[in-house]
């Protein structure tokens, strides 16, 4: 196998700013857009968003549709919904205002109505054909209101499968939005709880990057537009790796405590963009991988904060967390520096650490901040049990676009320790 030599880095455009939510109404008729849609959170009709945007498209006279259906924690039923409405509704832009859930949906919404395919087409094998998006989209503008996935600077979209009971989903460089709009306005009306899950999601996708394998560890493409924009650690996902990974120890705890701290708020809004730039280049992997059948496979689980959604659900960033310090543990001997520089983000002193603890301090320093945010103590918390080990295992072998990644190889038999490991965290 010749391995890879190069990484390329796709950039993001994003603009920041408390207040900056008020320009889309320009930014759309700068485009020349004549009719609009807006994807949106409904339990957000009536807040700052939400209600900043329409006002912003109605000032500058930009036609608008509304869709307000999308699911939280989105399904490929709620999407085929989504994109029936693209295509009843033919429109020159797009607009998601909302968390991950929105803003994937209106990926996938404005994907299919340009490209129409069989669902599974564009779906990353081995569960979908992973056929490359063919063409452009159309203009997509996303304005997060959670300080979470990043998924305003990435060309990924995620959702439940149900026929499989995981989560999969869409990864593409022509599905990042043309512009995120990053605006901590957005995100005050965040509940403690959530702001915690997804708070938590930001920092797994930096340590998660960060410790990915490196880019030289994975084969070369034959052609440089087979290149994966998921690419192993590399000198630039570093960079925004690391920063976010500060920026988050820095500031998580303040956030989510007083989500009137408008510098805290802030500043982990900015730390989600960046590591979903790191991470959006870099990959993710065992923690997230492994997310997706903890998510999929939900029994009667309703996490706190989440009492709108009227379905049972595992928050995404409680699905990843839980299995992180496990996965720490375990891939820490493949680049114990990188766990421990992790570790010491995070507040480690590690000073006289030896390297074969690096497992051990990164996952400590986890499993404060997890006690402190008031996270579930362990799978077993969500209903899981051994008897599910076997599920949640078979749920995660088909996701080899972030489970390659892991620096330590992990089969059937490695995976089933972990989730053993995870069902009790403390
Ligand atoms: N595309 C990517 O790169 C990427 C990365 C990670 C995760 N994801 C996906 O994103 C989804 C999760 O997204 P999320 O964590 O951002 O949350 P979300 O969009 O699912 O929203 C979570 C909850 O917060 C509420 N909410 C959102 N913004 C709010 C606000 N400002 N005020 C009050 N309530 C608000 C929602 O109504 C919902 O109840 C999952 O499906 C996950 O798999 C995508």
């Amino acid at each position: 196998m010749l391995k890879e030599y190069a990484f390329e880095m796709a950039a993001s455009a994003i603009r920041f700013g408390s207040g900056a939510t008020r320009e889309v109404g320009a930014d759309l008729a700068d485009l020349g857009a004549k009719s609009v849609l807006v994807y949106l959170d409904p339990n957000l009709r009536n807040l700052t968003p939400v209600v900043t945007t329409l006002e912003s498209l109605e000032h500058h006279h930009v036609p608008y549709r509304l869709f307000d259906r999308v699911r939280v924690e989105p399904t490929d039923l709620s999407m085929h919904e989504a994109i029936a409405f693209a295509n009843e509704n033919p429109c020159d832009a797009f607009v998601a205002v909302g968390g991950g859930s929105t803003i994937d949906t209106a990926k996938i919404a404005n994907l299919y109505s340009c490209h129409p395919a069989d669902f599974l087409d564009y779906v990353n094998q081995p569960i979908g054909k992973g056929k490359p998006v063919p063409g452009p989209v159309k203009p997509l503008i996303a304005i997060p209101t959670t300080a979470g996935t990043g998924s305003e600077t990435t060309g990924t979209a995620i959702f439940d499968y149900k026929s499989l009971r995981a989560k999969t989903g869409i990864s593409h460089r022509r599905l990042k939005p043309t512009l995120g709009i990053v605006d901590s306005d957005n995100t005050r009306s965040l509940l403690p709880a959530v702001a915690a899950a997804c708070g938590l999601d930001v920092l797994c996708h930096a340590i998660e990057s960060y410790t990915t394998i490196p880019f030289t560890e994975r084969p070369r493409p034959e052609r440089p537009v087979l290149r994966p924009s998921y690419q192993g650690a590399n000198p630039i996902s570093d960079l925004w790796s690391l920063e976010a990974l500060r920026l988050t120890a820095q500031n998580i705890r303040r956030a989510v405590a007083d989500p009137t701290d408008d510098a805290a708020r802030s500043a982990m809004l900015l730390a989600s963009s960046y590591a979903g730039i790191g991470f959006g280049n870099a990959g993710v992997h065992l923690p997230h991988g492994m997310s997706y059948p903890v998510a999929g496979l939900v029994k009667t689980f309703r996490a706190a904060g989440y009492e709108a959604v009227d379905h049972p659900l595992v928050p995404h960033g409680i699905s990843v967390i839980l299995n992180a310090p496990a996965v720490f543990r375990f891939t820490a001997q493949a680049c114990p520096e990188r766990h421990l520089e992790a570790a010491r983000i995070l507040g480690a002193d590690i000073s006289a650490a030896h390297l074969e603890d690096a497992g051990k301090i990164l996952s400590d320093q986890l499993l404060r901040l997890m006690q402190d945010l008031h996270m579930p103590n362990g799978l077993a918390a969500l209903g899981y049990t051994a008897a599910d080990i076997p599920a949640l295992v078979e749920g995660t072998l088909p996701q080899h676009r972030v489970t390659k990644l892991s620096p330590r190889p992990a089969g059937p038999e490695e995976l089933a320790q972990l989730f053993e490991d995870s069902l009790i965290a403390w």
